[in-house]
Order: C-alpha cells, then sequence, then structure tokens
C-alpha cells in the first residue's frame, strides 16, 4: 500500500505494543515519527535512539500543543485510552488506538462521542481483520452458519498489568477481545444474545475473569462459540483459530490466523501459510485513511460494539442468566 504524501506521526506510551508500532512507523515511507511520549520519558528516550524519532517527551501536553503532528499511535494501559483519546480527538489529531476499544461502556461512549464531534479520523487496533487469511476466508464464506473460535494463551503473570482490574481487565476483556472482534467481523447480521460460563480459575488475588466459553447468537440466526483463556495455548490449532461453516461450504483457521483451509463438495484445499505480519497491516490502511481524507479502516463504532459484547458476556457469567443484545445498556453499541 503506498500513500499520497506522508503523515506526521506521533507515539504515546512506549512499551511492548509501541515498540511494534514504532517498528513500522521507523520505516514505512509513508510516515515520519515526529515524536515519541511516556510518563516514564526514559523510556521514551529510548525509543527516539531505538527508532529515531524527531523528539522525545514525558508530558503528553507537548503532542497536544504540536501543529506539526497529525496523527497519534495511543499505545497505553486501557484504562488511560478513553481520556487520551479525548484529548487527541479536542486537539484535532487523527488516532489509532490499541485494542480493547476500552473496558467499560461508559468509556468507550466517551471515546465515540470525542471522535463524532470532532471529526478526526480514529481507528482501533484490530489487526487480525487485515490478515490475509483472514480476509481469505471472509471472502470464501460470506453467510456463516456456525462458527467455532478461540483466544487461548499461556499463563498470564497475576501481577501484569494487563491482569489488573482498573488497568487491563483480565484476559477475557485484553485479549478476547481480539476473537469477538474477529468473529463479528466475519458475521455479516449483527449479534443479538451472549450467554457465557467460565470465571476466574488462575489468578486469585485479582478480581478479573481469565476463562470464558461464550456462545454468540446473531439476528440471522447464526451462532458462534468462542473460546478465551489464559490457561495454555493448544498445540495444534494454536493460540488463534477459528473454523466456520454455512452448510455448503468450510473453512479451518489456524497458525494464529495465518494458515487457512477450505472445503467444498468434500474437496479440501490447503492455501499456502502467510508469515505473520503483526501491526503494520492495520498501520498501513490507517496512515492511507490519514493522508487521504478517508473513513476509518476500522471504525471506533465497530470497536464500541466488540467490548460492549465482551461486557456482556461477563454479565452473563456473574448473573448466569443470557443477555439480551438489543436491550439497554447494549442495544446502542450494537
Ligand atoms: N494488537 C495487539 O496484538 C496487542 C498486543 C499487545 C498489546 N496491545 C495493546 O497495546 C496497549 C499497550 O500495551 P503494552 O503491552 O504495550 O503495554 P506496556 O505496559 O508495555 O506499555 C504501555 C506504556 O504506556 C505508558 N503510559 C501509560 N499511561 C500513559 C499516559 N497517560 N501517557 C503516556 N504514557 C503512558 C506506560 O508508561 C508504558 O510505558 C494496550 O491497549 C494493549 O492491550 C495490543
Amino acid at each position: 500500500m503506498s500513500t499520497s504524501r506522508i503523515v506526521r506521526a506521533a507515539i504515546i506510551g512506549c512499551g511492548s505494543y509501541g515498540a511494534e508500532h514504532a517498528k513500522f512507523l521507523s520505516t514505512y515511507p509513508g510516515v515520519k515519527l515526529h515524536a515519541v511520549a511516556d510518563l516514564a520519558v526514559e523510556r521514551a528516550e529510548e525509543f527516539r535512539v531505538k527508532f529515531g524519532a524527531g523528539y522525545a517527551t514525558g508530558d503528553v501536553a507537548r503532542i497536544w500543543a504540536d501543529p506539526e503532528i497529525e496523527a497519534v499511535w495511543i499505545c497505553t494501559q486501557h484504562h488511560t485510552h478513553a481520556p487520551l483519546a479525548e484529548a487527541a480527538a479536542a486537539a484535532g489529531k487523527h488516532f489509532l488506538l490499541e485494542k480493547p476499544l476500552a473496558i467499560t461502556l461508559a468509556d468507550c461512549d466517551r471515546i465515540v462521542t470525542a471522535v463524532e464531534r470532532s471529526g478526526v479520523i480514529a481507528a482501533a487496533g484490530f489487526k487480525l481483520r487485515f490478515f490475509p487469511a483472514v480476509v481469505a476466508a471472509r471472502a470464501f464464506l460470506a453467510k456463516p452458519t456456525l462458527t467455532m473460535a478461540q483466544v487461548i494463551d499461556d499463563h498470564w503473570p497475576s501481577d501484569f498489568w494487563a491482569n489488573d482490574p482498573v488497568q487491563g481487565g483480565g484476559n477475557v476483556l485484553s485479549q478476547g477481545c481480539h476473537m469477538i472482534d474477529t468473529v463479528l467481523h466475519l458475521h455479516p447480521s449483527r449479534p443479538v444474545r451472549v450467554y457465557a460460563a467460565g470465571g476466574n480459575r488462575h489468578h486469585p488475588s485479582r478480581e478479573i475473569v481469565d476463562t470464558a466459553a461464550i456462545t454468540l447468537t446473531f439476528a440471522d440466526g447464526a451462532v458462534a462459540n468462542v473460546a478465551v483463556g489464559d490457561c495454555g495455548v493448544p498445540p495444534h490449532a494454536s493460540k488463534f483459530a477459528m473454523q466456520q461453516s454455512d452448510g455448503a461450504r468450510s473453512f479451518s483457521l489456524f497458525n494464529r490466523l495465518n494458515s487457512l483451509m477450505t472445503r467444498e463438495d468434500k474437496k479440501i484445499t490447503e492455501h499456502p501459510a502467510h508469515e505473520e505480519l503483526g501491526a503494520a497491516v492495520i498501520d498501513a490502511p490507517f496512515i492511507a485513511a490519514v493522508a487521504e481524507g478517508k473513513g476509518s479502516p476500522v471504525s471506533v463504532q465497530s470497536a464500541r460494539r466488540t467490548s460492549a459484547v465482551v461486557l456482556a458476556a461477563l454479565e452473563s457469567i456473574k448473573t448466569g442468566h443470557v443477555v439480551d443484545l438489543t436491550a439497554p445498556p447494549y442495544a446502542a453499541a450494537m
């Protein structure tokens, strides 16, 4: 993908996933990494040196005030997403916000409202939608009847910030959102009901949900099962995997969604595996959208829907009841 001009960018949050974006932004011809910011200024300075950014700062206000910066990558803990997205929108900066959009419905609404009011181009970091094997699977099977999907990781340390109920929300919110988002993206119809079972199996010191079996029903009658947890990567299917059928055709996505097998008229086709492309798959279309003033490649409204479905699944786990996604408080996000 090439862009018509160079976009001046900044990264906020110089941690592990900020580094993934920095690797791409420091080498891609369509972008100039103008600044990097982190509350820990020494981490920002490390990024400046490593990725050749224009300057490093510990003061995020400097990013908002810098008229040279057009687009900002927000790669911070989940409870900071809404305030940083609001500040970016108020400063007129386009932004790519790492997943999940946020871990409360109120924070998701704040982000969507800020984007709609300001008119900035905003994208959420749901990169799996852009993996070539996922794109091919979606084109192969347009109207699935039944989906089985999983995101099952190895054990996360209990003291990892993503397991903090406020900063991260636990494995199901932090990482389950990736697969729920992919499942929603591959179903043409809107989700109407969710039922889930699960709980906290591995992190007794934390008030979070780390394991879930989530069942979704869509308006067209299709159903999906999504398994989420940090209970050990399954060796054959891998951490990220998905299968879909529509009555006549089916596919399996495996090898972290980089490999695809399709089946039609009982004939199985094994497609060549793709290399994992990482953050580049979402960064390139976002940069193109900013350069050309086009719509977002992953709208914040669609990312809010993803968070809302995960939050509804957590409600179902807590209450033991089916949650109706066509009723408040979820309906507005569907
Ligand atoms: N798309 C993916 O596959 C993927 C993978 C990993 C993480 N992530 C997401 O990326 C985001 C960051 O995760 P990470 O693993 O890089 O975390 P991290 O802890 O490695 O880095 C976060 C950084 O943000 C900084 N920070 C926090 N609040 C800030 C603020 N208000 N202003 C400036 N800097 C601030 C911290 O000091 C830290 O250096 C999260 O949303 C996470 O879910 C996405």
